[in-house]
């Protein structure tokens, strides 16, 4: 039989802690913090008891690498990113109840607390294993410090946990010639304890809590957890030997922290410590009362930490809840390429709202409609400008100033009486009223795009019942039939009002203002009796404005000039060879010559049989240039060769000398011609 689902008493929402080692982006909002600000929204609208977390994870190895190339202390890389995240967040109203940070007092004392509960338990088995390290810095080395060559692919740029080239996760044992990064000398393995939690112990608990007893999540999470438990779960180290982070608090783990995500997690009971503080709440019950719901928002890459890993420290621990819910998102991606920090490919958000000021619900609106939920999604700006223009301008603000102007021009801004109801006006009045339970209902699920979609549905019944009464006409015929109307209408734009809150507070905010009005309240929409015939309505003004092309060519330019930074950046420059003397080097005689002939050898991609005038002779010169140059476009043109190396036969054909030419990393070749009109025979020196 099923259980009635018994109403949570109070809601403990968390959203994933950005690392502090640079700034927020689309990505980070789309997929975590604008579905975990609207369900926060919901929630609080309905009167209901939110806890609304967030913070900047401080530790990990990517801050210290950070740290280290900007020649900084990795407490002044967080404070600034800390500083930048938390502001962006604000300005795109994001409705923490807190923002703390992981290299908080309070922080390192929580994690260290939880650490210890568990070593006191037993729930730690210890293990000495041979790690990498580096004898020039006397450190440990991190996986992401150590580079070598990966066996499964030879690129000789691989880290020693994954290969960026082919996507392989590796230990850093498996690399081929493995390098300090620090020093560039080889590393020697040395023996050094860690702690492990012991997954496995957990995994047939974990089985029943997820599997059988948590159907109901996101396809994408409950499959990526159903993977992970039927591929058996191994015992994972939580502590590294790093000089960042919360000191491990045992005896004999000096120069050890806890690794990053075993304390970011707890960063979220830190942070709840540090709102009860300062707001004199109990922060206890947010996290151990059976009657809280606590939900996790994360992307996809977070889902194996908040759903097995995080939830077996605090079943390890006992006293906790765990999560309800984990509505994690997919990835979102920037015109079709991965978004991407160290490739700055991204929109940032402190960026955006230079270009764009005060246009942050155009951004979550398109944010939200293009929510990554059940698969990767992209963003474009050209995407972005036909939501705004055909959505929010079109629909919404159309349907808003229409109502506005209406009655102003006709009342003076005052809201005019109903008289009779048609039955028009009664199924319009019918549909308006299952709106909230329609949008909360899309909320409550995690279903956000849904729950937009049928917000515009709103403006759009408002727009339909418009145009099919046609109130412009109407006034010079039947007025009582008109206030009517205005009346309705102004009643839909007041339930739009708060409706749209939880995606669009800022404007709801304008709506208010236009309105005179200001109800939150959820359960006050759905009527018509919003606002009371006789008030007077603020003045109208546009709610959303067309975006220009210009405005929106400029950011494509914008990311087209990333791509060809990016493009010069990946050349990578040939490692110098070692010093020759001049005799050397005035051995080798190269002259100007010039092209006579030019055409394909047969059978073969590559290579062009040349004709070239060196001044000295006309000789015949094999060149590997045919997938650069079209026979017929070079003749005439001047080249460097090298006209006493040995000769050479190339498919049959005796080739005297070498064309000169520059070769960049992808192996694209150019001639090296001179910058004057120089004459065949002229010598290079
Ligand atoms: N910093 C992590 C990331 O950006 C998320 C940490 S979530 C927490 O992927 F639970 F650990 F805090
Ligand atoms: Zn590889």
């Amino acid at each position: 039989m099923l259980e009635e689902i018994k109403k949570p008493k109070r809601y403990t929402i968390t959203s994933a802690l950005p690392y502090a080692n640079g700034p927020v982006h689309i990505g980070h909002l789309a997929g975590v913090y604008i579905p975990a600000d609207i369900y926060a929204r919901y929630l609080r609208s309905n009167n209901e008891d939110v806890l609304f977390i967030g913070g900047s994870d401080e530790h990990g190895v990517p801050i210290t690498i950070k740290a280290k190339q900007e020649g900084v202390s990795p407490q002044q890389i967080v404070d600034k990113y800390h500083n930048i995240i938390k502001e962006s967040f604000k300005d795109f109203g994001i409705t923490f109840d807190v923002y703390s940070r992981t290299s908080a007092k309070i922080h390192h004392e929580t994690a260290s607390e939880f650490f210890t509960n568990l070593y006191e338990k037993g729930e730690f088995i210890e293990k000495v294993s041979a790690q990498y390290y580096d004898e020039e810095n006397n450190q440990f080395l991190a996986d992401r410090y150590i580079t070598g060559t990966c066996p499964h692919c030879n690129n000789e740029k691989a880290y020693g946990d994954q290969c960026e080239s082919c996507g392989t996760s590796l230990n850093a044992t498996d690399l081929i010639n493995p390098k300090s990064v620090l020093s560039g000398n080889e590393p020697i393995l040395k023996e050094t304890k860690h702690w492990f939690l012991q997954l496995d112990k957990y995994e047939p608990w974990l089985k029943k809590w997820i599997l059988e007893d948590h159907k109901e999540w996101k396809a994408n999470v409950y499959g990526q957890c159903k993977s992970w438990l039927d591929q058996g779960l191994q015992p994972r180290a939580v502590t590294r030997d790093l000089d960042w982070g919360v000191n491990v608090p045992l005896k004999g783990a000096e120069g050890k922290v806890l690794y990053v995500w075993f304390d970011a997690p707890i960063g979220y009971i830190s942070a709840s410590k540090e709102w009860a503080k300062e707001t004199g709440k109990d922060w206890e019950v947010y996290w151990k009362d059976k009657e809280s719901k606590l939900v996790h928002f994360i992307g996809k890459d977070n889902i194996v930490f908040h759903c097995i890993v995080f939830p077996s420290m605090l079943h390890a621990e006992g006293s906790y809840i765990l999560p309800e819910n984990v509505p994690a998102n997919e990835f979102l991606n920037l015109e079709s390429d991965k978004i991407s920090t160290s490739r700055n490919w991204a929109v940032w958000l402190h960026e955006y709202l230079v270009d764009f000021p005060e246009k942050q619900d155009v951004l979550r609106y398109v944010l939200t409609a293009n929510a990554p939920e059940t698969k990767d999604n992209d963003f474009t700006w050209k995407d972005f400008q036909l939501k705004n223009n055909s959505e929010l301008v079109a629909i919404f603000g159309n349907f808003v100033n229409r109502t506005m102007v209406l009655t102003q021009k006709y009342w003076n801004g005052k809201v005019p009486e109903i008289s009779t109801l048609t039955d028009i006006d009664n199924a319009v009045i019918k549909d308006i009223a299952e709106f909230p339970s329609r949008i909360g209902k899309s909320i409550e699920n995690y279903r956000f795009r849904e729950a937009l979609s049928e917000l515009m549905n709103l403006a759009r019944l408002g727009n339909k019942y418009l145009a099919e009464n046609e109130p412009w006409k109407l006034i010079k015929t039947d007025e009582e039939r008109v206030k009517t109307i205005l009346n309705i209408s102004i009643q839909i734009v007041a339930n739009l009002a708060i409706e749209c809150r939880p995606f669009l507070p800022f404007s709801s905010d304008k709506l208010f203002k236009m309105l005179n009005f200001n109800e939150t309240e959820w359960k006050k929409s759905g009527k018509i009796d919003l606002i009371p015939a006789g008030s007077q309505l603020g003045e109208a003004f546009l709610l959303f404005e067309q975006i220009e092309d210009d405005a929106i060519n400029l950011q494509i330019a914008k990311l087209l000039n990333t791509k060809k930074l990016n493009d010069e950046k990946t050349v990578e420059v040939a490692s110098a060879k070692s010093n020759i003397s001049f005799d050397e080097f005035a051995k080798m005689d190269i002259r100007i010559g010039k092209i006579i002939t030019a055409e394909k050898v047969a059978k073969t991609k590559k290579l062009l049989k040349l004709t070239i005038d060196t001044g000295i002779d006309k000789r015949t010169v094999v060149s590997g240039i045919a997938e650069y140059y079209e026979p017929e476009n070079i003749i005439g043109k001047r080249v460097s060769i090298l006209v006493n190396l040995e000769p050479k036969e190339i498919k049959g054909i005796m080739s005297q000398g070498m064309i000169l030419m520059a070769e960049n990393s992808k192996g694209e070749l150019c001639f090296v011609s001179p910058t004057n009109e120089f004459n065949e025979g002229s010598c290079v020196k």
